[in-house]
């Protein structure tokens, strides 16, 4: 994995068909997905259950670029190794999964991943302040995490701008998660993000059979985010 700050749009199979993750993951890269966003759910840390890392496996072969797996479970330390061996490039873990963060971080990286952190709405941006020498990822989210399909929320666009502060010429990347459509997406751009997240709004509208929808919507995603970074004004 390269760094750079250009808009990269990762679907979330939050929203994709569950019995064909393999052709939904394919899908939406032939459609122009920049990377492949996993949400792992515990019934715990957040009130959903997912799959976990025996489903992230048999999905790996189906992505060609890059796996981007939340974690939003609690403890995250005792699954870390299985979720890498599963093939994650990037393993973002909760701050608030745990009271050990930066042990959290030391493992992702001892197991050869990429080191995302994600920070739930209430969650100030100074949580990461004393790690920001560990991570590769700082994930907003933008919803409270465990659905898909919820609302934005508008506040989280201060703590953007804060983190983009912080952050400085550090190569990490920030990623908005919940609620990002052609309307919300221009806001964290012109904030600093530089990776959203979008379910329903990039598989509304198409399957497997029918993935041109896809495009469509990550096009439009994209669009509009980059018109608010400048790059298409
Ligand atoms: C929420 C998940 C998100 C979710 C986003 O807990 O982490 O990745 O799938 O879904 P949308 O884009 O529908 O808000
Ligand atoms: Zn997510």
């Amino acid at each position: 994995m390269t760094f750079d700050r250009s808009i990269k749009i990762a679907p979330s199979i939050l929203a994709a068909d569950f019995a064909n993750f393999g052709a939904e993951c394919a899908a939406v890269e032939k459609q122009g997905a920049d990377w492949v966003h996993v949400d792992v759910m515990d019934g715990h840390f957040v009130p959903n259950i997912t799959f976990g890392p025996a489903t992230c496996a048999a999905i790996r072969p189906h992505i060609a670029g890059v796996m981007d797996v939340h974690l939003m479970i609690a403890p995250a330390d005792p699954y870390l190794e299985g979720f890498a061996k599963a093939g994650a490039d990037i393993l973002t873990v909760h701050a608030e999964a745990g009271p050990h963060l930066h042990r959290s971080l030391q493992m992702v990286r001892n197991l050869g991943c990429r080191a995302g952190v994600a920070l739930n709405p209430a969650t100030p941006a100074s949580a990461v302040e004393y790690v920001l020498d560990r991570i590769d990822l700082i994930c907003v989210m933008t919803v409270n995490p465990g659905f898909g399909g919820q609302s934005f929320i508008d506040s989280q666009i201060e703590k953007v701008r804060q983190l983009r502060a912080m952050i400085g010429d550090r190569p990490i990347h920030i990623e908005i998660d919940g609620g990002m459509t052609p309307d919300t997406a221009p806001l964290m751009a012109a904030a600093g993000a530089d990776v959203l997240v979008a379910g329903s709004a990039v598989f509304k509208g198409g399957s497997v059979t029918n993935p041109a929808p896809y495009g469509e919507n990550i096009r439009a995603i994209r669009d509009a985010a980059e018109k608010a970074t400048g790059v298409l004004v």
